[in-house]
């Protein structure tokens, strides 16, 4: 296959390899890591380089079972069962990724333990169809560690199903490249931005929830690469996406030009 067509995905580890594996055997995938490090683009070029359809549902607390499986829709005076994006993924022996996970109502996990054991299947309990997953048909699951809510983690008997993969911020010179390649700038640009974000990341837990993301440098370099002025390119990409409390603003921005010089 051409890498052309791909979704630009530069690995760290082995997660390819392991993705590839946990496809062909078959076997559910959860990854977990912080926002804005890798995994939907991870998913997005593994479904490309394995030639299957993706369907991402990204959850929340609404989220429930049957925005998955499907419900019953009015079609001109005539109800019409109309499927949901899992049950499409397993018809159509693609990937089904459910981005935060552990947002999702709890009546999901129910539809999602038949398909994540070696029965696989897809139970519809409003139509009575039992849907035998085809081989190609891959669940994969993410979440966030670090929001640190223990009502909404995985319960074990549900996370025990899973292959898991941890992501993290890429090293250091894979993120020069990452956020060099996704902006546009030129790669001396963007090391300034990525040894700030090691910095920044180190500070996390003291006044912010959450490390700088590769997402955010991305951002920010492609503000400066359209020419936006440095210190307004890291106020709108960096700073304010971090916090709203205006002292660790002001802490932040002094950090900031701390480690930039
Ligand atoms: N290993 C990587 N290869 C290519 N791009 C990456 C990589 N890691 C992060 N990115 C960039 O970071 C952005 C955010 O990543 P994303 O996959 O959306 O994060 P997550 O799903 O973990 O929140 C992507 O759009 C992409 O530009
Ligand atoms: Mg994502």
């Amino acid at each position: 296959m051409s890498g052309d067509q791909l979704p630009f995905y530069l690995p760290t580890a082995d997660e390819c390899v392991l993705f590839e594996q946990a496809w062909r055997r078959r076997l559910p995938l959860l990854l977990k890591g912080p926002t804005g490090c890798g995994k939907t683009r991870f998913v997005a070029h593994m479904a490309a380089r394995l030639g299957r359809p993706l369907y991402t549902v990204s959850c929340h607390d609404d989220l429930t079972a049957a925005d998955l499986t499907g419900r019953y829709l009015l079609k001109g005076g005539e109800t019409v069962w109309t499927d949901g994006p899992l049950t499409r993924a397993v018809r159509d022996g693609g990937i089904c990724y459910l981005d935060e996970v552990v947002e999702a109502r709890k009546d999901v996990t129910v539809v999602l333990h038949p398909l994540t054991d070696d029965r696989r299947i897809l139970p519809l309990e409003r139509t009575g169809e039992v849907i035998e997953a085809p081989p190609e048909f891959m669940l994969v699951v993410s979440y966030n560690p670090g929001y640190q809510n223990i009502l909404k983690s995985l319960k074990p008997s549900t996370r025990q199903r899973f292959i898991a993969l941890e992501f993290d911020f890429p090293p250091m010179d894979a993120e020069i490249r990452i956020v060099a390649a996704e902006s546009g700038l030129p790669e001396e640009r963007v090391k300034p931005l990525v040894l700030l974000a090691e910095r920044l990341r180190r500070m996390k837990g003291q006044d912010i929830e959450e490390g700088v993301s590769t997402r955010l440098l991305v951002y920010c370099a492609s503000l400066l690469s359209a020419g936006i002025p440095l210190t307004a390119a890291l106020r709108a990409a960096i700073i304010e996406p971090l916090s709203d409390e205006p002292d660790v603003k002001h802490g932040l921005m002094e950090a900031v030009t701390a480690i930039l010089g």
